[in-house]
């Protein structure tokens, strides 16, 4: 996988990780403007005895501007949500309380990443199918998308999500 920077630095990695410390540099530029792949950005963590803090600021922590927020919760045991691509919609996914899995898929690789960190942001470009399963108890899924709602946007059909990768490939 090939992640991208604003400055033209590209940095061969490996799907499954974005090379965290990497990252950290990168952000902390502000170059993160053109990654196109699905990977974990580690968010900034201001480590503190009275409780941590952590950021995001839209086009220097994320590559988008942020038009919506959204967050799943009170998820009961067993659920699946968010099983859809979208045509144009870049997200980042972050388990802001507890933990679960999102299965991304880009029509050849499934690959899933566990949130499990509230400074761990899941950055999705458009074009990927991705569901979320394995919610613990009292977990808080919060979601930052580049769109407002649009739900002409949304590829619900798996068939139909393989037919439009192959269009756009
Ligand atoms: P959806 O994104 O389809 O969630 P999931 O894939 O997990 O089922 O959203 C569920 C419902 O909520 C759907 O009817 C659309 C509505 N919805 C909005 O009205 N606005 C939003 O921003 C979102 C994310 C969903």
């Amino acid at each position: 996988m090939l992640l991208t920077t604003g400055m033209g630095l590209t940095l061969n990695l490996n799907y499954s990780m974005i090379d965290i410390s990497s990252s950290v540099n990168i952000l902390t530029d502000n170059k993160l403007l053109q990654i196109q792949q699905p990977g974990i950005i580690y968010l900034p963590k201001i480590e503190d005895p009275r409780g941590n803090l952590s950021i995001i600021e839209e086009e220097n922590h994320i590559p988008f501007k942020i038009e919506r927020v959204y967050w799943i919760y009170d998820v009961p045991g067993g659920q699946m949500r968010g099983g859809h691509a979208f045509k144009t919609q870049q997200e980042m996914i972050v388990a802001l309380s507890g933990s679960f899995d999102v299965v991304v898929d880009d029509g050849i690789i499934k690959h899933t990443f566990s949130l499990n960190r509230s400074y761990y942001g899941l950055y999705l470009p458009s074009g990927v199918w991705r569901h979320m399963q394995n919610f613990s108890t009292n977990s808080l899924a919060m979601v930052l998308s580049s769109t407002h709602y649009m739900d002409e946007d949304y590829i619900r059909d798996y068939s139909g999500f393989l037919k439009y990768k192959e269009r756009h490939e």
